[in-house]
């Protein structure tokens, strides 16, 4: 019998990119209205380094969340070489910092202040591992001599398995896992790391950006795979294993810097993230489990507890009609298309 109504959890999105200024204004309210939480990355320009800069920006985007929308920013701090351990147990004993964010520096937007060497910022994840602050990675290598389509699994093997080596109470999410050899990772190991999966590396492989011509606003990092790791993705998303949970990577960026001879990263996915997911889990069966992924895994890795709120997807004949594009003070920003018509529609029940 097929499954046409849902009601779950509200859902929270445990990775997004908010911005700031008018693009936050124009965005926030495509998270507000669907999610109640969303860990917020601190990939500004400067990025969100201390506790006072994130209290501030969390400041930001409450207001620019409606008034009539329940949203609370979950906010990160940006690891640099100079980040003090002391900064971090303050930032997390005051509730208002959940989560630190490492890029590798250089890995993508907004990166050039992450870690050149590792060894640098041991004392600050020592400490991180001591009071069960969750240290989320952008897992790619970034030497030149390394593909762009084995970075993953070269920062697997070479970072992230010798720092879980020497520091394995460290709790980690692998952000937007991209590979099968990542999903197998998290499986084969502790429920002190997990990983976050976006919805557009569950629905694209790397030919919508590259086959019968470049696709730019298909193009994102860590970059979509070849399909047998896209159908790896699904398999660990609707398991219902709670070390796999949503992060959508939603990171808009104006049209006129993606249709560039050198397009940036990242695609506007909030707008349809939950229709979208909930067309994955139906075609692979399993619209059971997901409030498992989008409401239920997250805060139990996170040791908080699910919204109270509920919202209802139902699906119709008409497929849902979400804006091709937005616009923002600076142009308009392209959503995600995914290509397969969306019949699932988002219903906030409160
Ligand atoms: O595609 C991406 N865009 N990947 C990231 O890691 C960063 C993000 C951004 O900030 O635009
Ligand atoms: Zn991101």
């Amino acid at each position: 019998m097929s499954i046409s109504e849902l009601i779950i959890r509200r859902p929270d999105d445990w990775h997004l990119h908010l911005r700031d200024g008018s693009m936050l204004r124009a965005v926030a309210s495509f998270s507000s209205a669907d999610f109640g939480r969303a860990i917020i990355m601190p990939n500004l320009v400067p990025p969100i380094t201390l506790p006072e800069q994130a209290a501030l920006y969390r400041q930001r985007i409450l207001e620019a969340v409606p008034d009539n929308h329940d949203f609370e920013p979950l906010m990160t701090l940006y690891l640099t070489e100079a980040t003090r351990p002391d900064e971090i147990s303050h930032g997390a004993s005051s509730g208002l910092i959940k989560a630190v964010k490492l890029y590798p520096a250089g890995a993508t937007t907004n990166s050039d202040s992450g870690v050149r060497d590792m060894q640098t910022i041991m004392p600050v994840l020592e400490k991180m591992a001591d009071i069960g602050l969750p240290l989320l990675v952008h897992g790619e290598v970034t030497g030149a001599d390394v593909d762009i389509f084995d970075r993953e699994a070269v920062f697997i093997d070479t970072v992230l398995e010798p720092l879980r080596r020497r520091l394995p109470e460290l709790r980690v999410v692998l952000e937007h896992v991209t590979t099968e050899t990542g999903v197998n990772y998290v499986m084969a190991s502790d429920n002190n790391l997990a990983a976050t999966i976006t919805v557009h590396h569950l629905i694209i492989n790397r030919n919508a950006i590259l086959a019968g011509g470049i696709r730019p606003h298909y193009y994102c990092l860590p970059v979509a795979k070849r399909e047998k790791h896209r159908l790896a993705l699904r398999a660990a998303a609707t398991s219902g294993d709670s070390r796999f949970f949503l992060g959508t990577d939603s990171a808009p960026h104006c049209d006129s810097v993606k249709e560039s001879a050198c397009g940036c990263a990242g695609m506007l996915t909030s707008p349809n993230a939950l229709g979208c997911l909930a067309t994955v889990f139906e075609q692979e069966d399993k619209l059971i489990n997901l409030e498992l992924f989008v409401s239920l895994n997250g805060p139990k890795f996170y040791r908080l507890s699910p919204n109270s709120g509920k919202v209802r997807l139902f699906k119709t004949q008409v497929p849902f009609r979400f804006p091709e594009k937005i616009n923002t003070e600076n142009g308009p920003v392209t959503v995600f298309d995914p290509m397969l018509p969306i019949y699932w529609h988002v219903d906030n029940m409160g």
